[in-house]
C-alpha cells in the first residue's frame, strides 16, 4: 500500500502485515498470552513467524491449516476466494507433539513463545473477511489441528525421502507428529539483534524503497552463497537488457537468505561482510542495487522451491527475476550427483502456475574462460576453456588458503571467505 502503483501488485492484491499495532492491542494480546497454552517454537518456526508476519507469503495468514497444506504438496498453489491461484510450492506449517495436542484441547487461542518463553504471536480463530473485485470471502474459520504425514510433506517437497536431507534433519524429522494451523497475530516485529536486523527490510520497506528511488523496474537476485563474478555477470547482463528493453531506472535487490542454512554454507554474517565488499569493490553498483535479508529458512527443495523464492520477492516488488544453474540444489545426501537437473529449476519457473506476472530471466551456467581470464556464460562449442568452480571447490580452495584463478572473485570478497574459514579453524 506504500508503494507507487507501477510496482507490481502482491499476491492477492493486499500485503498481509501480522505486527499487531503498538499500543493497548499489543498489551491486550500480550496478556492474553499468558493465560493460553503455550507453544515453544524452534529457531525455524520463528523465522517462519518473521517470514509470515511481514507478508512475504501473502496472501497467507498464518500457519497453513490442512486445506492450504494439501493445495501446496499437491497444486504448489493456493486457491483463492475469487476462484484465482497464487504459487504457494513449499508447506509453512508448524508441528507438534501428542502432549502439547493434548494439552491445547479445544482452545481456540494458543500462545506461540520464544527459546526463552517470552511471547511471540498468537495462533487463533479470527475471521478474515476480505473484499477482492466482486467477490467477499472469508479465509477461515477455526484452528486446525491435523496429521503430520512426514513421509508425504518430504517425498512431495523434495522428490525424494533419501536420509540425510539438511531440512528435514533439522527440523521435520524430531518434530511431531500434528500440524497446528491457524490465524497469527504477533506481538512486535522479529528482531535477532545480531548487528544485521537494519538490513532484513519488510516487503512493504522495501516497496517504499524501490518507489523513493523511482524504479520502474525491480530485478531480484536471490541467493545463500558468497558473489562470485559468475553471479555478477547474470545480475549486469540482466540490468543491460532492462536498459535495452527501454527501462530507465532498473534496480538490482541482492536478497540473501538469512533463515537456516546447511552446517557447510557459509553463516549469514560473513556473507553480508562478503556482499559489502563485493559493492565496494565496484563489482556491483551501490547506487542501483539494494542490499536486504530474506529472512525465509533453506530447503535445498530444488525447482520446487525455487517458486517460493519468486513468489516471495513479487510480494516485496520486484517484477523481474534472475534464476541460473541448479537454484536452490545440493547433491544428492547418499549418492555421488546432484539432487536436481541443473536446468530444472529455470524451466520449472518459467512455467510455474500463479507466477505469469512475474518476468523469469533464466540463464545458462557461468564458468571461468581461461582464454579471457574471466567468468563468462559456457560456451559448449569450446568446453576446453572453461573452468567450473563449484560452490564446494570454492570453499575448499578458501579452506586451504588456496586463491583461485584471477577474476573469479574481487579480491576484497574472496579475504573475507578466507578469514571465515581462519576463524573456524585457524591456521
Ligand atoms: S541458491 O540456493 O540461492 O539458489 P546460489 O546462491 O548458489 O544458490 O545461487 C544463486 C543464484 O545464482 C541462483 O539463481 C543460481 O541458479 C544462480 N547461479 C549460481 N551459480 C551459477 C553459475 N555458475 N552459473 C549460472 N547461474 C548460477
Amino acid at each position: 500500500a506504500t508503494a507507487s502503483c507501477s510496482l507490481i501488485e502482491p499476491d492477492g492484491g493486499r500485503l498481509v502485515d501480522l505486527v499487531a499495532p503498538e499500543g493497548p492491542a499489543r498489551d491486550a494480546l500480550r496478556r492474553e498470552a499468558a493465560r493460553c497454552p503455550q507453544i515453544r517454537l524452534s529457531r525455524i518456526d520463528l523465522e517462519w513467524v518473521h517470514v509470515l508476519s511481514e507478508g512475504w507469503a501473502s496472501p497467507l495468514g498464518g500457519f497453513m491449516r490442512e486445506a492450504e497444506f494439501l493445495q501446496t504438496l499437491h497444486f504448489n498453489c493456493l486457491r483463492l476466494g475469487d476462484g484465482s491461484v497464487v504459487n504457494m510450492s513449499v508447506p509453512i506449517v508448524l508441528a507438534i507433539d501428542d502432549a502439547q495436542k493434548r494439552a491445547i484441547g479445544d482452545r481456540r487461542r494458543v500462545a506461540l513463545v520464544d527459546a526463552r518463553d517470552r511471547p511471540v504471536a498468537i495462533l487463533s480463530d479470527l475471521h478474515h473477511f476480505g473484499i477482492l473485485g466482486p467477490y467477499f470471502f472469508v479465509f477461515s474459520f477455526s484452528i486446525e489441528i491435523y496429521k503430520h504425514n512426514k513421509e508425504e510433506r518430504i517425498a512431495r517437497t523434495w522428490g525424494t525421502t533419501a536420509p540425510g536431507l539438511p531440512y528435514v534433519q533439522e527440523a521435520i524429522a524430531k518434530a511431531g507428529n500434528w500440524l497446528i494451523g491457524g490465524d497469527l497475530e504477533v506481538m512486535e516485529r522479529i528482531k535477532y539483534n545480531d548487528g544485521l536486523d537494519q538490513y532484513r527490510l519488510s516487503p512493504g520497506e522495501l516497496r517504499a524503497e524501490f518507489a523513493r528511488r523511482n524504479a520502474d523496474a525491480v530485478f531480484a537476485f536471490q541467493l545463500r552463497n558468497p558473489v562470485h563474478n559468475g553471479h555478477a555477470l547474470l545480475m549486469t547482463d540482466t540490468r543491460r537488457r532492462l536498459l535495452e528493453m527501454g527501462y530507465k531506472n532498473p534496480v538490482l535487490l541482492l536478497h540473501p537468505l538469512g533463515g537456516y542454512t546447511k552446517a557447510d554454507d557459509v553463516p549469514l554474517s560473513w556473507r553480508m561482510k562478503q556482499h559489502e565488499k563485493v559493492l565496494e569493490d565496484g563489482v556491483l553498483n551501490p547506487e542501483t542495487t539494494v542490499v536486504a535479508i530474506f529472512p525465509s529458512p533453506m530447503h535445498y527443495a530444488g525447482p520446487t522451491e525455487v517458486q517460493w523464492h519468486a513468489k516471495s520477492r513479487i510480494n516485496a516488488g520486484a517484477n523481474f527475476y534472475i534464476v541460473g544453474r541448479d537454484p536452490a540444489g545440493m547433491s544428492h545426501p547418499v549418492e555421488k550427483r546432484d539432487l536436481y537437473d541443473a536446468d530444472h529449476g529455470k524451466k520449472v519457473l518459467s512455467m510455474a502456475p500463479g507466477l505469469q506476472k512475474l518476468n523469469i530471466l533464466p540463464f545458462k551456467v557461468a564458468a571461468y574462460d581461461k582464454t579471457q581470464k574471466k567468468m563468462a556464460f559456457f560456451d559448449p562449442s569450446r568446453p576446453d576453456d572453461f573452468l567450473f568452480i563449484s560452490g564446494t571447490k570454492m570453499r575448499t580452495l578458501a579452506k586451504n588458503r588456496e586463491n583461485p584463478p584471477d577474476g573469479f572473485m574481487c579480491p576484497g570478497g574472496w579475504k573475507v571467505l578466507v578469514d571465515y574459514y581462519d576463524s573456524v579453524a585457524p591456521p
